[in-house]
This record gives structure tokens, sequence and C-alpha cells, in this order.
């Protein structure tokens, strides 16, 4: 958060103090004690002026400076790590905050309080003083402590010789809880905006070293990378391309980095469309709608008039296959079987769960399938899956022997997977997101092993009842880089009240897309 931000954000604060300090003059004029308004007058002032210069400096040298932060958060290891190389550098100030200004304060007469603070100063924890002694020489630390505990010495003072300021002291007190709140907020928000910002990018940055690789395209297809990111991360955008270059891949002949849309997708076979708005904390669902239609309306009209044609478009970000239909609606020339979005993971995460409750390779796990969405009304159907073994393929639900398990936990697994990723990692899935991303190209274009289908997000067209015109996932085959749905499965009870479920979200997401566009 820079400075000046934070300098505005303060701003009403200020303005309270002074406000406050006005009453309590006012007051105090009543009372006829002005010597003791003179002492919290300047005290006041000494105090602003203090958490000026002490809580802005650091942000004026480097943002988010701050020793002690480290007791307030929990992903304690990267902080402390981050927080003490800096301080290193910066050893010659400290931040300090409004919160460790204003100590919480016990009842009591004024000695007993200050004995309280000095006893609190020197039992301060081990490591917090040694921060202490390495940023701020000691003499200085006492003249500052001084000036606060004369404010609240000479107020407590007062509040005890008038009754009739009480009112005045618990507002005081009111105040301050606020607006140690206030700064707690701001100082976690601009953590987490920290935070996000260095998470960025996770799937791209799996991603294009798979294709590099030819993991996508095969081991004989050369490629060139076009990297499209918005301006704020065109500088980690030039760090990628950077890494591309000295990795030396040999099958990878250029690099186009970029934040303009149409240079992106100029000439580009194939589309893989990661670059989403996430929903953020106290977000509606249609405020994040709107923002990713209006992302996916503009990069449907540049892929529209400047990629290659027979383009292939696979969208990864979400609301997935909500998306994809937006880049549709606005690409009427690119045809609609190029339109697709990816289920892949979730396909693949239901090979994983299976291979690992019969304890065989992946690769003989075959035809699960994912239909609907991309979100968690999605139907994950083993019905027609099959593994391989000695005595040919047999059937899952044969094997596994266990409907309870298959119906349920198994469901609940591959349905949560993504969250028990995050909480694991801090981040979301991204190596996994970027493998599939490949597999559903590869697939896509080099056609599926005899056999087999696999899942993909692609336009209804009737076909299973499900209402034609939503980007659906469906069990596909591919040959000569087109998809067909796999037609005639059977369907049963469970499945198929599962199958209208997340036709009726995609039907909705449709409906609220749209909505965000008129
Ligand atoms: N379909 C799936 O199975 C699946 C799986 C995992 C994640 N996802 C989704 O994929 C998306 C990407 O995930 P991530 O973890 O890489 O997210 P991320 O936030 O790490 O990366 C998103 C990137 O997109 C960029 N971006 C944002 N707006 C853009 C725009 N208008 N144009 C170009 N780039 C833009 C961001 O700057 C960032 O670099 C997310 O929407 C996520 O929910 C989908």
């Amino acid at each position: 958060m820079s400075q000046s931000s934070l300098g505005k954000k303060l701003q009403p604060a200020k303005k309270a103090w002074k406000r406050f300090a006005r009453t309590v003059e006012s007051k105090f004029h009543n009372l006829n004690l002005s010597k003791a308004i003179k002492v919290i007058k300047t005290s006041c002032s000494r105090l602003l002026s203090y958490c000026s210069i002490r809580f802005f400096h650091p942000f004026k040298k480097h943002s988010l400076t701050r020793p002690h932060y480290r007791r307030y958060h929990c992903n304690r290891d990267f902080y402390g790590h981050y927080y003490s190389n800096k301080n290193h550098v910066h050893n010659n100030f400290s931040a300090i905050y409004i919160d460790q200004l204003y100590s919480e304060e016990a009842a009591g007469s004024s000695t007993s309080s200050l004995q309280a603070k000095h006893f609190h100063a020197e039992n301060n924890s081990r490591d917090k003083q040694v921060v202490d002694e390495q940023v701020l020489p000691r003499k200085e630390d006492k003249e500052k402590e001084k000036v606060l505990y004369s404010i609240e010495d000479a107020w407590r003072e007062i509040v005890a010789k008038s009754p009739q300021l009480r009112p005045v002291d618990e507002r005081a007190d009111e105040f301050i809880s606020n607006f140690r709140q206030e700064i707690k907020l701001q100082k976690e928000k601009s953590i987490l905006e920290f935070e996000e910002m260095l998470a960025r990018g996770q799937i791209g940055y799996a991603l294009v070293p798979m294709i590099a690789r030819g993991v996508m395209l095969g081991p004989d297809q050369p490629v060139i990378l076009h990297l499209l990111d918005i301006p704020p991360a065109a500088e980690a955008l030039n760090g990628v391309k950077m890494e591309l270059v000295d990795a030396a891949f040999p099958l990878l002949k250029g690099v186009i980095a970029t934040t303009d849309v149409v240079e992106a997708c100029t000439g580009v076979n194939i589309a893989v469309m990661v670059g989403g708005f996430p929903r953020k904390e106290g977000m509606e669902r249609k405020d994040v709608m709107s923002k990713n239609v209006s992302i996916y309306k503009s990069q449907a009209s540049a892929l529209e008039k400047h990629a290659a044609a027979n383009c292939k478009v696979l969208v990864v970000a979400n609301p997935a296959n909500t998306n994809a239909l937006i880049l549709k609606e606005f690409a009427p020339s690119i045809p609609e079987k190029n339109i697709t979005c990816m289920t892949r993971l979730d396909h693949n995460r239901a090979l994983g769960q299976i291979s690992e409750r019969l304890n065989v390779q992946v690769s003989d796990v075959k035809n699960v399938i994912i239909w609907g969405n991309h979100s968690s009304t999605q139907c994950h159907d083993v019905n027609h899956a099959t593994v391989k073994t000695s005595s040919g393929e047999e059937p899952v639900r044969e094997l596994v022997k266990d409907d309870e398990w298959l119906n349920a936990e198994f469901i609940t697994t591959v349905q949560q997977r993504g969250a028990a990723i995050i909480k694991a990692r801090k981040l979301s899935s991204a190596l996994s997101a970027a493998s599939s991303a490949c597999d559903h190209i590869r697939d896509w274009v080099l056609g599926t092993p005899e056999g087999t289908w696999v899942s993909m997000g692609v336009y209804s067209d009737g076909s299973y009842n499900v209402p034609s015109g939503l980007i659906y996932s469906f069990p596909v085959t591919c040959q000569n880089g087109e998809w067909k749905i796999v037609q005639e499965l059977r369907i049963d009870e469970f499945s198929r009240k599962k199958l209208d479920l997340t036709a009726d979200e995609l039907s909705e997401e449709k409906a609220l897309a749209y909505s965000c566009l008129s």
C-alpha cells in the first residue's frame, strides 16, 4: 500500500483526534483546568506527529516493513522470512503501529498503570526485544514512552478528579479501540493484496514449460508462445519470458510477452484462456460474472479478428463454461465446435481417486465421465468406467464393490479437491490444472486412443436431453482435430438428477451473464 493512500486513509482518524481534543478542551474550560488542557493538546499533537513519522516512514522506503508482523498472521514462515530479510537491509527504522501506541489499560491508578507499562516493556517477548534493540536506540525509545505515559497519566488524573468527564473517557476508549481495529484491518488488507500479487499467474506459469517441452502437442512440434497478461503484471510476465529463454527448450521457437490483446491473439492456432477475474471476498456473484463477461467479450473480438483460421480455444478461467459461452457469442465467425472449456482436471481427479482406491496404475483406468458445469454441481459418473486387469477390462463398480463409497466419499473428494489443495498449499491447483489443459488440447488435436473417451466442456446439441445452447461437459472422443459426443450411454436415475441439476445451474449462469451484457 502506498504512503499516499495510507495517508488518505488516516486523515479521518486524525480529524477525529482533533475533534476529540477540541471536545476535551471545551470540557476543561468549563472546569477551569486550562493547564491540563495545554498538556493534553501538546501531547496529542506530539502523539500524532509521532504516529506520522514512525508509521509512514517505513512505507516510504519499503512497503510492508514490519518486524512484529509475524505475531498477527497465519502465514508465519513466509512473512517471517520476508520481513526479517528486509530488516537486515533497512535496520535504521522500525514500523510502529497505532495498536501498539495505545496499549490496553486495566482500571487502576496512574502509578500502577505506569508500573504495568514498564513491567510490560521490560518483560516483552525475547524476539521482540531483540528486534526493538536492532531498530531503535534505547534512549529514543524511552523518551517516546515518556510522551505516551504523560498523556495517559495526565488524562487519568483529570478523569479521577472529575467524574463528569467519565463519558468522555469512555468515548476516548471507544475511539481508540475502533481506530486500532481499523488500522489492523487495513494492514491485513494490504498484506492480502501483496500475497495475491505474488500468487498471480499460477496455471500460466506451470503451463508454459509443459507446452515448450512438447507435452501438449508432441515432441516434434515446434511452438511459438504468445503470453498475455494485464499491465500491472507486465514485469512479472517479462520475467517468465526470460525464464523460458534461459531454459533453452529445443521446441521453443519464440516468445511474445505482451499486455496487448491484439498482439497476443494475432496468428494463434491454439488459445488457452487462463486469465480471468477471481471472486474476492465480499463480491457478489453477479459482480464477478460481469467482470469476466467483459474480459471474455473483448478477448473474443480479438480472437475472431486476429487468430488463425480454425483456431481452437480452451477456456480454463472460471466460470469456465459460461466464459466459453460468452466467447462463442462474441466471436460468431469462430465455429462453435472450436470453443471448449476445461473439465479435464475433474476427470483426471476422478481417475486418480479410483487408481488409489484399487491400487492400480492410473493409465489403466478409463472412461469416467464428468457431466455439466465445472463447479460443485457437476456429476461424476463411473458407471461406464473400466480398469485394465490381467483378465481384460473390468467395470470399476465391480472392482470397487462399494457403491456407498462411489456415491458419496468418492464424489465429495473429487468435488472438494480444489479446496483441499488450497488449504494445503495456500494456493490453488496449478500443476494439475496445467497438465490437464495439456491433456485436453493433446487429445483434441492428436486424437483419443481407441475405445477411450474424455470429458470436455463443449457446445451442447441437445444430447442426453441437456438443453442446447449451453457449454456443458460431455464424454467425447476425438479424431482428426474434431470432438464428438459419445452417444447412447445408459444414465441411471441417480446420475440423471445430477445431469439436470448441473444443467439448471448453467442455464442460470447463462441468464446472469446475459443480464450483465445488457
Ligand atoms: N477449469 C478448471 O478446471 C480450473 C482449474 C483451476 C483453476 N481454474 C481457473 O483458472 C483461472 C486461472 O487460475 P490461476 O490459479 O492461474 O489464477 P491466477 O490468479 O494465478 O492467474 C490469473 C492470471 O490472469 C491474469 N489476468 C487477469 N485478468 C486478465 C485479462 N483480462 N487478460 C489477461 N490476463 C488476465 C492475471 O494477471 C493472472 O496473471 C482462474 O479463474 C481459476 O479459477 C480453472
